[in-house]
């Protein structure tokens, strides 16, 4: 068709012009380009040595436990609700007997000062300043001081893995009470490591050690080597001279005795709430109820303990039904987005905890890379929650999701 045409004139070209001002902190113009997660994956990658991100990417044997617990949440049907005023979102909930501002926490990861040198300092005060809870892990890379130091405010849980030696471990967590820490979360799914085959493959080693491939594959990464070589050399209450994988290092330093006698002398040790952490049966979340603690964590570390194991997420209908209302249940494993939080909350759970979508965010820009794990995903909570036509957590119901089925049982 033939259509009348003319020059550009200045005066209508000037508005379309938007350049932007450039952003001179490269950090920050990094991760104003992530809008997800796996965005921040893909950027932790690039900057972080392969064997410390395969040793958070990675999942025990085929990593079918953490395929498939992702898969779930994919899986699923939102059922939105039209018509209702959702100009006002609270997406704030109570938990282990305090608030917080957004319905998940961070999750406790050992070593994080391997996945970027600022570590456990960057959750617990991204974690503060976001008003959600940081777990601090028996394994981590800094003291339950130094986390209270960064996050003076907030709130910090210990999470304890019982070591054979009792004293050391009941130390430390001793140390955690006495910093304010609020609330303890016994890992029981780690009588032996899982088979973490990529840390294997690498020759993945604490400390990181220099061989030819680690120093060809640190040449495009050198900031994690400048951060690395020159803050704080990594220490352990437990375990200075390590020389093995962290698996073989997991494997010498826990007790794999422990059994409910044992739960119910820690609950009495502790001074806060205890949640027990890599429930995966309804028979064991009732048993550990029974016990008298407070609440379960809903888990399968992640997908990096028994392969093949059952999807948290698919468990969790089940659970409570069995437990009632008021048992206080958390959700992990798998969580990628806040669309998925949301059909946590909405399937039962009072709240989830994120351990990669946190790790990906430190290792792609530190405590500003927590920031931004947790902007996307309460950003995505907020939308999916006004998409979905309700104001508050407690307005999702299961009515709001269906599980699609692919991997269910054979009836
Ligand atoms: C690198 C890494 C280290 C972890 N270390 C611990 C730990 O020391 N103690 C623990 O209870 N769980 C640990 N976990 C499991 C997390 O607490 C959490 O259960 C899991 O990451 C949830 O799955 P997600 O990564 O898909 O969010 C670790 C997970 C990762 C990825």
């Amino acid at each position: 068709m033939k259509q009348d045409r003319h020059f550009p004139r200045p005066s209508e070209l000037a508005p379309l012009m938007k350049f932007k001002g450039f952003e001179p902190d490269g950090r920050a113009r990094r991760l104003a380009k992530a809008h997800t997660i796996a965005d921040l994956r893909a950027i932790a990658k690039r900057r972080t040595p392969k064997g410390a991100f395969d040793y958070t990417d990675g999942a025990a044997e085929a990593e079918l436990s953490l395929a498939r617990a992702r898969q779930a949440f994919l899986d699923i049907e939102f059922h939105p609700a039209i018509l209702r005023d959702v100009s006002q979102v609270d997406t704030s909930v109570s938990i282990a007997g305090g608030r917080s501002a957004l319905p998940f926490g961070i999750a406790p990861t050992g070593f994080a000062r391997m996945m970027h040198s600022e570590g456990e300092r960057a959750g617990a005060s991204a974690a503060g300043a976001a008003g959600i809870p940081f777990s601090l892990s028996t394994v981590g890379t800094t003291s339950p001081e130094g986390v209270a130091e960064a996050n003076p405010e907030g709130r910090n849980w210990f999470q304890l893995y019982m070591q054979k030696d009792r004293d050391k471990s009941m130390q430390l967590v001793s140390r955690a009470a006495a910093a304010g820490f609020d609330t303890l979360l016994v890992t029981v799914d780690v009588p032996v490591a899982g088979a973490r085959l990529r840390d294997s493959y690498n020759g993945f080693t604490i400390p990181p050690a220099l061989t030819p491939s680690t120093v060809l594959n640190a040449i495009p990464r050198p900031e994690w080597w400048i951060n690395f070589l020159t803050t704080e050399p990594l220490t352990f209450a437990s375990l200075s001279e390590w020389q093995g994988t962290i698996g073989e290092l997991l494997d010498a330093l826990f007790d794999p005795t422990v059994d409910f006698e044992d739960l119910a002398w820690i609950r009495d040790q502790w001074p806060g709430q205890v949640f027990v952490k890599g429930i995966q049966t309804v028979a064991d979340a009732r048993a550990v109820m029974d016990v008298g603690v407070d609440g379960i964590v809903l888990s399968n570390h992640g997908g990096r303990q028994l392969d093949r194991a059952p999807i948290p997420f698919h468990l969790l209908p089940s659970v409570r039904a069995e437990l009632g209302e008021d048992a206080q249940i958390i959700l992990d494993t798998g969580i990628m987005s806040g669309a998925d939080i949301v059909a946590a909350l909405a399937m039962g759970a009072d709240f989830t905890l994120v351990g990669r979508a946190y790790l990906y965010g430190l290792m792609a820009g530190g405590r500003e890379g927590v920031d931004r794990t947790i902007e996307i995903l309460s950003k995505e909570i907020v939308r999916t929650m006004k998409l979905l036509g309700v104001a508050s957590v407690a307005e999702l119901n299961p009515g709001h999701v269906t599980q699609l089925q692919r991997l269910v049982p054979r009836g």
